[in-house]
């Protein structure tokens, strides 16, 4: 669905600029994608050069593998439920900090990892940053209730269409084993009113509309900018 390799630099340099706030005794949350790569390789060598010493929670078996291979020590959400940080990527990002997640279809344990977090980043750049939000809204869905849900989204003013797999037929199955369906709902005006519609729906294991971003990492051409949560 997405393209991962556009923007590389920049990518680089917001995930990296994300990993200074980690220190040592925190319990962090990583999350999925191209851009937190950098963060979670860049965290394996300030490990490596400087002794940082800190437990990740993975959003992900990608985010787990990567943080393997780059000597992250790894705890799980049971072992620590309350988190110091959370830092993922983001697929759109308005000026209120309404994200939309789920490019990768790991939107659903990055929304409890985040939720789980005292302070939620996100690192991005700048071609996710927007003025209203317009991405197809990711919503895992249950397999078997994927019919329902599909006409509860339709009601909902929504185009929704199965997430396929690549190099495998049929559909994307997540990381939960469950089904993703990309919701096009054109100009979102009012994310939050979109999310609590979204919520109910029989069969709905979780969406990509986040709320609890508390502050961006914007790679801009000038450097990384960071932006803080204006609402309350
Ligand atoms: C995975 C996500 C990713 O964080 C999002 O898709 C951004 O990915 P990238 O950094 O590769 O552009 O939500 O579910």
């Amino acid at each position: 669905m997405k393209d991962t390799s556009a923007n590389t630099g920049a990518k680089k340099a917001a995930g990296e600029a994300a990993a200074e706030l980690v220190k040592s005794g925190m319990v962090v949350g990583l999350g999925t994608g191209s851009t937190v790569a950098w963060t979670i390789r860049r965290l394996g060598e300030r490990v490596r050069e400087e002794g940082l010493d800190f437990l990740g929670v993975a959003t992900s078996f990608q985010a787990e593998n990567l943080a393997i291979d780059s000597g992250i020590r790894l705890t799980s959400l049971n072992s620590h439920p309350l988190l110091d940080l959370a830092i993922d990527g983001a697929d759109e990002v308005d000026g209120d900090l309404f994200v939309i997640k789920g490019g990768g279809a790991a939107h659903t344990r990055e929304k409890v990892v985040s939720c789980s977090a005292k302070r939620f980043v996100i690192a991005a750049d700048e071609s996710k940053y927007v003025q209203k939000l317009t991405w197809p809204v990711p919503v895992e869905v249950l397999p078997f209730a994927l019919r329902l849900v599909e006409r509860r989204l339709v009601e909902l003013g929504g185009r929704p269409v199965l997430r396929l797999g690549k190099m495998k037929d049929g559909p994307v199955i997540t990381d939960n084993g469950n089904f993703v369906v990309d919701v096009s709902f054109g100009v979102i005006e009012n994310p939050a009113a979109l999310a609590a519609r979204i919520d109910p729906i029989a069969g709905v294991v979780e969406h990509g509309i986040f709320d609890n971003l508390d502050e961006l990492f914007l790679a801009r051409a000038v450097g990384v900018e960071r932006i803080g949560r204006k609402r309350g």
